[in-house]
């Protein structure tokens, strides 16, 4: 991450990218464990079918962090620094920081994303809701270097939706990190964490009875097909998210239901019945992993937030003096 003067960002062109798409998808079938690299999961349709997760029944990561927030918001602001800039990192739609934005007012909104049409459209409906609110979008991969507008020296860096525990521990580390770079000495990181609880819960909301999440994991390979030229044909992958109680996390899969053979950009890959593609981490924390990680990325714990089952945590986090 680095600070620039504006909101521009180096225009990667399309053959950059898809070749960085080809490049990690190569790698993640050619392992003997195969993955799919997961923020590849969010392209447009990606980024609306995850809106339509979060309305779910079984999904309730979404309306509890919410109605923290709705609880604890104006609290929280209390100890933000005058005129911060509130950066968001994997902004998606920018629903629930709306209860931010209403109490923190901040001189400017900087969401990040890398699911660029879906940033776009996020953008001018929040541009249209606070005409008086600066919102400087910017599209990029937040786990490579990527400018934001260098605007104050106090920002608030907000991480909801619990994307860290997309994240092995080294990775959410290196991201914590740079967040508190990115907020500076006077700053601010707020993270949303989804807290351990009753693996049914958890498994029930990745495995929705409307098919809406496994529609979210197959477009991975409906654009596979289209921007690597590839011939995968979905419906033979089952979609699949277990608790793995060992290492804390949903797993996300993909099980192959045949044994197959998919082209993709020229290379040919096999597929054996009931092989496993695993798409997506979503690891779910105790209070005492979200402080290591905390101080592993030399932030301190100033105060959390938690509904009253404790299914979701919200973190106010200061850098370290
Ligand atoms: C789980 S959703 C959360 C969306 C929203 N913040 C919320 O709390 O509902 C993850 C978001 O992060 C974005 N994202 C995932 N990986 C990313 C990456 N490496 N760089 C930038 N954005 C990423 C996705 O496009 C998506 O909008």
């Amino acid at each position: 991450m680095r600070t620039r003067p504006h909101n521009v960002q180096p225009a990667a062109s399309y053959a950059d990218d898809r070749q960085r798409f080809a490049r990690a998808v190569f790698a993640g079938l050619s392992r003997p464990d195969k993955h799919l690299p997961t923020a590849y999961l969010y392209d447009e349709r990606g980024s609306a079918l995850f809106d339509a997760i979060c309305q779910l029944p079984e999904y309730y990561p979404t309306r509890t962090e919410v109605a923290i927030m709705r609880e604890h918001a104006r609290t929280m602001v209390q100890t933000f620094a005058a005129n911060a800039v509130l950066i968001e990192y994997g902004s998606g739609s920018s629903l629930k920081t709306r209860l931010l934005l209403d109490a923190m007012r901040p001189r400017a909104y900087v969401p990040v994303d890398i699911s660029g049409a879906h940033l776009d459209a996020a953008a001018a409906t929040l541009r249209a809701e606070y005409p008086a609110l600066r919102v400087m979008p910017v599209c990029a991969d937040f786990t490579r270097p990527f400018d934001v507008p260098r605007l104050g020296p106090a920002n608030v860096v907000y991480f909801p939706g619990s994307t860290l525990g997309n994240f092995e521990r080294d990775a959410a580390v290196a991201l914590l990190r740079q967040m508190a770079t990115l907020a500076g000495p006077e700053g601010h990181v707020v993270v949303g964490t989804d807290m351990r609880k009753p693996s049914a819960i958890v498994e029930r909301a990745y495995a929705d009875a409307a098919g809406v999440t496994a529609a979210f994991n197959r477009n991975l390979l409906v654009r596979i097909n289209r921007e690597l030229d590839a011939d995968f044909a979905p419906e033979r992958f089952e979609h699949r998210a277990p608790f793995d109680a060992d290492r804390g996390s949903i797993v996300m899969q993909l099980i192959s239901r045949c044994q197959q053979r998919v082209l993709i950009a020229g290379r040919r890959f096999m597929f054996s019945t009931g092989e496993i593609v695993v798409t997506e981490y979503s690891h779910k924390y105790t209070p005492g992993e979200v402080a290591s990680l905390a101080a592993a990325a030399a932030l301190e714990l100033e105060q959390s937030w938690y509904d009253s089952a404790g299914w979701f945590g919200i973190q106010l986090l200061r850098p370290r003096a």
